[in-house]
């Protein structure tokens, strides 16, 4: 049975089963524009392997995490479109 983690996406409050990665908790509230690129144009998981840098996202604060090598954590706060 797997525990329940609690953290918060974009200021939402969501819940996730231990195990799960920022990007599936972050494409869970709905968000598909994970970051901006520098002329501003939408960016999401690409590879989905660490590889491709599309999935990053802001965590605890911290810029630039990517979001497809992060398990989630309890508390944690992730701000994506930044
Ligand atoms: S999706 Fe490519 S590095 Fe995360």
């Amino acid at each position: 049975m797997s525990e329940s983690i609690q953290l918060r996406v974009n200021g939402k409050t969501i819940s996730v089963p231990s195990g799960t990665i920022v990007a599936a908790a972050v494409a869970m509230t709905g968000e598909t524009r994970f970051r901006k690129s520098v002329f501003g144009q939408p960016r999401g998981p690409l590879c989905g392997m660490g590889i491709c840098m599309e999935c990053r996202v802001t965590i605890n604060g911290q810029l630039h995490c990517r979001s497809c090598q992060t398990l989630c954590e309890e508390g944690m706060e992730v701000r994506a479109d930044e």
